[in-house]
């Protein structure tokens, strides 16, 4: 069996649980989609994971357009929610049935943790030892199996049309931003403009990269938005939540 893995990574914590299952894979090719990247065909012999982070419940809204250059050719595939220790909602639902009208199909998902990009003390150290053993049992027995069948990812499929609870949380640069350009090249969204890099808070998809990207500090969310953020997090993350695999 080939494999492939793509992932949408604003903040790092999606990638380094895709670069645990490359490594469980045998170094297994990896593509990133943060940014815009190349058209790409798979074969329906590649094994493929999509691993991406929840946000709100969902995915992130650029994956419609960063799947649009991904095609499959009824290729198995495997959706990989990353979330910050509240819930993965409707999101692998979500991924799954976006993958499928990409031209794959899903035989199994999985939800990891990893830190909450938008106050990293929720999530702190994961993936940590117990997760990776869940993960490398869950990938042991996809490398075993000798065929794959179609499986139902969780989630309620009126996902569309609830409303988001998302807080407004839209960084922007203070005085001692030196105008490197960093933030607005690597905003997975294109909503950093202008010379005094201002953020356009209707792309703006809250992730984070530009803050934590930020050589000088000088990109952040405004204190009482993210004391907002916190108190609900707080509520909301603190307690642990567990991996889950669909198989
Ligand atoms: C705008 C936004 C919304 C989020 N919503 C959720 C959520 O609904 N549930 C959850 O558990 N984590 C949520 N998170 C946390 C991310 O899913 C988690 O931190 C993920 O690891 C971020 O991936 P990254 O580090 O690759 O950017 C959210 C993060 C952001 C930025
Ligand atoms: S990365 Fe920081 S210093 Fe560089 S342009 Fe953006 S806000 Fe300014
Ligand atoms: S401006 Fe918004 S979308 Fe762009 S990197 Fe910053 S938080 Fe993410």
């Amino acid at each position: 069996m080939k494999y492939a893995i793509f992932y949408f990574s604003p903040c790092g914590g999606t990638k380094s649980v895709a670069d645990i299952i490359s490594k469980e894979l045998g170094d297994a090719p990896m593509q990133e989609l943060t940014t815009p990247s190349m058209n790409t065909a798979i074969d329906h012999d590649t094994l493929t994971f999509f691993c991406f982070p929840v946000y709100g419940g969902r995915i992130p809204k650029p994956m419609y357009d960063r799947m649009k250059i991904i095609s499959g050719d009824k290729t198995p595939c495997v959706p990989v929610a990353v979330f910050g220790n509240r819930a993965v909602d409707d999101a692998l639902l979500e991924m799954s049935e976006l993958a499928e009208k990409c031209g794959f199909v899903t035989v199994a998902g999985c939800e990891m943790v990893a830190p909450h990009s938008i106050d990293p003390q929720f999530g702190a150290g994961r993936p940590d030892a117990s997760d990776k053993a869940k993960l490398h049992e869950f990938l042991e027995k996809l490398k075993a199996a000798e065929s794959f069948s179609p499986v139902k990812m969780p989630g309620d499929p009126g996902y569309a049309k609830k409303k988001s609870a998302a807080l407004p949380l839209y960084p922007v640069a203070s005085k001692e931003c030196i105008g490197c350009g960093i933030c607005e090249k690597y905003c997975p969204a294109g909503a950093i403009k202008g010379k005094h890099m201002r953020t356009v808070p209707t792309k703006c998809i809250s992730c984070m990269r530009c803050v934590s990207m930020c050589s000088t500090e000088s990109r952040k969310v405004p204190a009482p938005m993210r004391l907002a953020a916190h108190l609900t997090l707080k509520k909301l993350c603190s307690e642990r939540k567990e991996p889950k695999f669909y198989l």
